[in-house]
């Protein structure tokens, strides 16, 4: 009898949560703006959430400095909290402000995925590697909405826009334009397209790098990994899917852009990434070759890692030669 009792309470468990999942989250996903924009940005999942960025000492970075950038629109206020990592060139002495460019390095303007910050350890790996194999200024800042910079609610627009003003940063700092390149990974590469696909002729960056990019976040939803569960419901597109088409601040669409970016594109993607599929970078590339002006799709070019090397999503910068890639990359164009 009790075991009975036992056996129907477990079921009536599992039914319910059940119910939770393939019902109620798809019911709140559909109507919850605060839910989707987690979804996309992810800005208050951050491990560094207690230290303070602007203390880089403790982050490992050979020699960087601390920066903030104000501006002010109708929108408000926005301050953003930003790093630049100087050249092997400054390892010992590392007495430059941030904002001294004057030397011919050339500079890196990052643009991080979703989740945490700009001190997510890959996030510096790639930085150090840079700076040391490249000889390379890096640029790191936080969106609004993420770690130290303004808590506004973040969109494609405000990302958009705090990337506008980082850069115009740099070039108000004695520096030409054709010395920057723009590297988005993961969401970051929404940010990216979007960017290069507004930016004024007189101000264009030479070229740009897209690691592990998408797209669109809408094709890059369906092979998320957590939304991949929901798949096979009927409402699957009603609930997951529609909320992004719809909603302009959180449909990155990288495909759309691609006609007006007018400096070649490097896309790096490995074959065993998980978070955004290998397919969709070289699709990106695929549509980069047809859509981007033409004497500037001629160098667009695509690199990819196969799966037994274990890159993934955000292992990149343990290429080998990924310094020699950068090298070919500025020697085409230059
Ligand atoms: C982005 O910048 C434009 C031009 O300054 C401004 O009109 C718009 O309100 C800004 N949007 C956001 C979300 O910051
Ligand atoms: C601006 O950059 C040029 C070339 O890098 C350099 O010669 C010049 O001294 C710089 N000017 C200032 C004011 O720093
Ligand atoms: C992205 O842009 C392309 C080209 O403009 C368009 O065909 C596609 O429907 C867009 N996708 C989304 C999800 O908005
Ligand atoms: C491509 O051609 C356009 C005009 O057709 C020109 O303005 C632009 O500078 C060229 N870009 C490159 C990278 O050669």
């Amino acid at each position: 009898m009790i075991r009975r009792n036992l056996i129907s309470i477990i079921i009536s468990l599992i039914i319910l949560i059940l119910l939770f999942i393939f019902i109620v989250i798809p019911i709140i996903v559909r109507n919850s703006i605060t839910f989707q924009r987690f979804g996309v940005f992810m800005n208050i999942i951050n491990v560094h959430y207690f230290h303070d960025l602007s203390n880089t000492e403790q982050f490992g970075l050979r020699c960087a400095k601390p920066f903030r950038i104000e501006t002010t629109n109708d929108e408000g206020n926005i301050n953003l909290g930003a790093w630049h990592i100087f050249p092997r060139d400054d390892y010992d002495e590392c007495k430059r402000e941030a904002h001294d460019f004057n030397d011919d390095g050339i500079i890196v303007l990052y643009l991080h995925g979703n989740m945490a910050s700009r001190a997510f350890y890959h996030r510096r790996l790639l930085y150090n590697l840079l700076s040391e194999k490249s000889n390379a200024h890096v640029i790191a800042f936080d969106y609004r909405g993420y770690a130290d910079s303004t808590n506004a609610i973040p969109s494609t627009f405000g990302l958009t826009n705090d990337t506008r003003n980082v850069y115009e940063w740099i070039l108000g700092n004695n520096v030409t334009s054709d010395r920057i390149i723009i590297w988005g990974h993961s969401l970051g590469t929404g940010v990216a397209t979007r960017f290069l696909s507004e930016c004024p002729d007189e101000i264009y960056p030479f070229a740009a790098v897209i690691e592990s990019g998408f797209t669109s976040i809408v094709e890059a939803s369906h092979h998320y990994p957590l939304i991949r569960l929901f798949s096979f419901l009927p409402y699957f597109e009603y609930c997951f899917v529609e909320p992004l088409v719809n909603n302009p601040e959180l449909n990155f669409n990288s495909t759309a852009q691609l006609s007006t970016i007018r400096c070649p594109l490097l896309i790096l993607h490995a074959e065993d990434d998980v978070i955004v599929s290998f397919d969709l970078g070289r699709k990106l590339y695929e549509q980069a070759k047809m859509l981007q002006p033409k004497n500037v799709s001629e160098q667009t070019q695509f690199v990819s890692y196969p799966a037994q090397y274990g890159y993934g999503h955000q292992d990149i910068y343990r290429d080998p030669d990924l310094s020699k890639t950068i090298k070919a990359l500025c020697n085409t164009i230059n």
